[in-house]
C-alpha cells in the first residue's frame, strides 16, 4: 500500500479503500479497478474478517488478483487489537490499521510503535490515526461527546516517533451518514500535511462532496475510506431486484444485482478521487 499511497501523494489523486463484505464485493472492487485501470485497496473490517476468516479472505484476494495488472493491497481497517492484528500479517494483508487513538497520547504512540515494529519487518504497511474520527463503523462507535480533531502539534511529534505509511488524522468526517453538511477543517487538515510527507487517509467518506474530496485529495490525502455507501449499495441492490422480481426466487440473478448496484458506487468514486488510469 505504501508505494501506491506514495505516488498517489505525489501526483494529487486518490487510492479508494473499499469496505468489502463478502466474496461478490471483493469480486467488484477487483474487477472495476483493473477495467479503470487504478490501483486499489480491498479493505476489511475486524468484523467482516472474524465473520469469514482470516484464510478464506486471503484465499480470494489470491484468487481475483491471479491475472489482474493494477495493484491491489489488502488492508485491515480500524483495529485496536495487536493479536488480531498479527494474525492478518501472518494470514498475508499487506497493511494494517492500528487504531489506538481512543486511548491517552502517550499509549496510542507507543501501540502504534509496536504494530509498525510487527509489521515493518514483513514489508507490511501501517496506518495509524490522531484524534477522533466519530460516527458508527460495524461495533465501533465514537459519541459525539469523544469526537475530537487532531492537534498539529501532537500530530508533529506522532509522526516523529511513528514511522507510518499512512496518517489518519481526525479533521471533521466521520463514518456513517452525515447529518446535516459536515464542517471540515481544511486549514487543520493543511498544517498536518505541511509537517511531513506522508500520505494521509481520509475516513468517513461516504457522503462527501466532490468538493471536499478535491480540496482534501490537493492537501495530501491519498486514502479515501469508503464503507457505508457499499453497505447500502449491498442491500439495496438486493431488495430493489427482489421487489422489482418478487416471484422469481433466482439467487444468481439477486448476486448479480448486487454486483451491478456495487460496481457503479466503486466505479464512481475511483473516477472521484482521480486514481484511473494511474496504474
Ligand atoms: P464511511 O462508512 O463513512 O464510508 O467511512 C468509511 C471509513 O472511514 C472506514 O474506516
Amino acid at each position: 500500500m505504501t508505494e501506491m499511497l506514495i505516488k498517489a501523494r505525489e501526483d494529487k489523486y486518490a487510492v479508494g479503500a473499499f469496505n468489502i463484505l463478502d466474496y461478490n464485493s471483493m469480486k467488484v472492487v477487483v474487477e472495476t479497478a483493473q477495467e479503470l485501470q487504478s490501483p486499489v485497496i480491498v479493505q476489511t473490517s475486524e468484523k467482516t474478517v472474524s465473520f469469514w476468516g482470516f484464510d478464506p479472505i486471503v484465499s480470494w484476494v489470491k484468487e481475483l488478483t491471479q491475472n489482474t495488472t493494477v495493484p491491489v493491497a489488502i488492508h485491515l481497517d480500524h483495529c485496536k487489537d495487536l493479536s488480531f492484528i498479527q494474525s492478518c500479517i501472518n494470514a498475508g494483508w499487506s497493511s494494517v490499521m492500528i487504531d489506538a487513538s481512543s486511548k491517552p497520547f502517550e499509549e496510542n504512540i507507543r501501540l502504534s510503535q509496536q504494530v509498525v515494529k510487527m509489521a515493518k519487518p514483513h514489508g507490511i504497511s501501517v496506518e495509524a490515526e490522531l484524534g477522533e474520527i466519530g460516527g458508527i463503523e460495524d461495533d465501533m462507535i465514537i459519541k459525539e461527546e469523544d469526537v475530537h480533531l487532531a492537534s498539529a502539534k501532537k500530530a508533529k511529534i506522532f509522526l516523529e516517533k511513528v514511522k507510518v505509511d499512512c496518517f489518519a488524522p481526525a479533521i471533521g468526517t466521520s463514518h456513517g451518514i452525515y447529518k446535516g453538511e459536515p464542517k471540515i477543517a481544511f486549514e487543520r487538515l493543511k498544517e498536518i500535511s505541511q509537517l511531513s510527507d506522508t500520505p494521509l487517509a481520509l475516513h468517513g467518506g461516504t457522503g462527501l462532496s466532490e468538493a471536499v474530496f478535491k480540496k482534501c485529495i490537493q492537501l495530501g490525502c491519498a486514502k479515501v475510506n469508503i464503507s457505508t455507501q457499499l453497505k447500502y449499495a449491498f442491500i439495496d441492490g438486493f431488495l430493489y431486484y427482489h421487489q422489482a422480481n418478487p416471484k422469481e426466487y433466482n439467487p444468481l440473478a439477486v448476486l448479480q444485482a448486487q454486483y451491478s448496484a456495487l460496481k457503479i458506487a466503486v466505479a464512481e468514486n475511483i473516477l472521484l478521487f482521480g486514481s484511473n488510469q494511474r496504474a
